[in-house]
């Protein structure tokens, strides 16, 4: 058995599948930069048939990204397929992942087919997939659910007709660790030719149980992890990728497999994530979380210093969770922007570079020192965002005890047209997301606004978060959530950045 677990990573497909979490194709060719900086060895772009979105974003990834093998999903029927197939053809090393429900709850009321067909269809897709690539993964959905003796039946068709991995999901996040772990088992020492294919497992977190039972599969044989960065996915999310990762690592003594990823941009992942996603981490997330290596109480703080070892059973360097370095000023110049900017692997189109680099300068001016996180925060603003139909361009408040709040809010449009407007709110942010909702005609509803410090210190710069909904049939949508972020050392123009922002994506995705 090999001595490496595959890291299979779906943060642009089981991922982006949550709702609120939609990355359009120029965002999650980001996101898939990073995946490739992380070094997972396969990135699962998307689910090419499901939308032009997605097959553009698929098809992208699958001509820029190199390294890591690329793939997508596809149900067992010829039209997936040769969506997939299409939308993957630039990709030096792809893979088409198909597959079909096996459990009779599944099968019985959602595709209403017996056994024997879902056989017939397992097999006649693995073998059209295997028309466009020698690397096809077969799923069988609801697997852990399913009758061991049927699972075993299917993955020895698909194999025999060329699947080269052979997937397990837990679809509805139901197993315990001991009894997946036994189910991995039962599929080595059952499936007659096993050994010519990769036992991958894909584990939701229903039960808050995903990353376990991950690892109780790899320590009974599955040598391909499907995982995704900060756990997000349907529902309670998948398996979280920084965990398996790190479990692997940490307790390799355990394992015995060991993992290509990069430990120490996994931070960097989590982060951009976070931010283009607009899921933020919770602080006791294990490994990426504020708090993963924060030590509070006295007596661990007093055993880390006397050995780190005492309460760390990995550092934060380990995952890139170093301290936030302080790298520019108010004196730096053009040039040490670009390049920090390069190092922290960012890419800026020349105009957005220009911008950024103004914005540096005004930020630089407040803040005595700018950190690596201040100018990520900074520069993620720029990126990827879909285009500015309205963008600030002045802003007034009054505001305090004994005041009625009001803001006078200037906004443009990118024919240069202005658009002005006052009016009052329960506080300051309320009375700026008033004249926003007026000058723009929004008609959606706030659901969701956080706002935290991207470092720390008076001066820190605050960041916010907001999601907005837009309920079907207004304004032109089909009913979806955006969310919006931005970062200011005046947590006011943030808060109404964020929202133009999420006003935005949501005029611009309503297409
Ligand atoms: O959860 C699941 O079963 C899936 C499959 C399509 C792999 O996402
Ligand atoms: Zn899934």
């Amino acid at each position: 058995m090999s001595d490496r677990v595959v890291i299979f990573d779906t943060t642009l497909r089981d991922g982006e599948q949550c709702p609120g979490a939609s990355l359009n194709p120029q965002q999650k060719l980001e996101v898939a930069r990073q995946l490739a900086r992380l070094k997972v060895d396969v990135i699962e772009a998307g689910f090419a048939v499901s939308s032009p979105g997605d097959f553009e974003g698929v098809n992208r990834i699958a001509r820029e990204i190199r390294g890591p093998v690329i793939a997508s999903l596809a149900r067992a029927v010829p039209k997936d397929i040769q969506a997939a197939g299409a939308a993957l053809k630039p990709a030096k090393r792809r893979r088409i992942h198909t597959f079909v429900a096996t459990s009779e709850i599944h099968m019985k009321y959602k595709l209403r087919k017996a056994e024997d067909e879902i056989v017939r269809l397992a097999v006649a897709a693995v073998k059209l997939a295997r028309r466009h690539t020698d690397d096809v993964e077969f799923s069988a959905e609801d697997a852990a659910r399913s009758r061991p003796d049927f699972l075993f039946r299917v993955y020895e068709a698909v194999i025999n007709a060329g699947a080269t991995t052979v997937n397990v999901p837990d679809t509805v996040g139901w197993a315990i660790p001991s009894q997946f772990g036994e189910l991995i088992r039962s599929i080595r020492e059952n499936v007659p030719n096993i050994r010519k294919a990769v036992i991958s497992v894909h584990c939701h977190n229903d039960l808050g149980l995903s990353t376990a039972n991950s690892l109780s599969a790899v320590a009974n044989g599955a040598r391909q992890v499907e995982c995704t960065v900060n756990g997000i996915g349907e529902r309670a999310g998948n398996a979280s990728l920084e965990e398996v990762v790190m479990g692997l690592k940490v307790r390799k003594d355990l394992f015995g497999a060991g993992v290509s990823v990069d430990t120490t941009e996994i931070y960097r992942a989590s982060r951009l994530v976070s931010k283009l996603t607009g899921f933020l981490v919770q602080p006791n997330k294990a490994i990426v979380g504020g708090n993963a290596f924060a030590h509070e109480s006295g007596i661990h703080q007093h055993g880390v210093l006397m050995h780190r070892k005492t309460y760390e059973i990995m550092t934060p360097q380990e995952v890139g969770w170093g301290e936030s370095k302080l790298v520019l000023g108010k004196h730096s110049g053009r040039h040490a922007f670009v390049a920090r900017l390069k190092v922290l692997g960012f890419r800026l189109e020349e105009k957005r570079l220009e911008e950024a680099f103004e914005r540096f300068k005004v930020l630089a001016d407040k803040k005595k020192e700018v950190f690596d996180d201040d100018l990520s925060a900074l520069v993620e603003d720029e990126i990827s965002e879909v285009p500015q139909r309205y963008s600030l361009e002045y802003l007034h408040v009054t505001s305090g005890t004994g005041v009625i709040p009001a803001a006078t809010v200037r906004l443009k449009t990118p024919q240069g047209k202005i658009l002005q407007g006052a009016a009052s709110g329960d506080g300051p942010v309320d009375a700026c997301y008033n004249v926003i909702d007026r000058l723009t005609g929004f008609k959606g509803k706030l659901v969701d606004y956080v706002i935290q410090s991207v470092t720390s210190g008076k001066d820190a710069l605050g960041e916010v978060t907001v999601k907005l909904s837009l309920p079907a049939g207004r304004q032109g949508a089909h009913g979806r959530v955006e969310h919006g972020r931005a970062a200011s050392t005046d947590i006011i123009e943030a808060s109404s950045r964020a929202y133009l922002s999420a006003i935005n994506r949501l005029l611009h995705n309503r297409r």
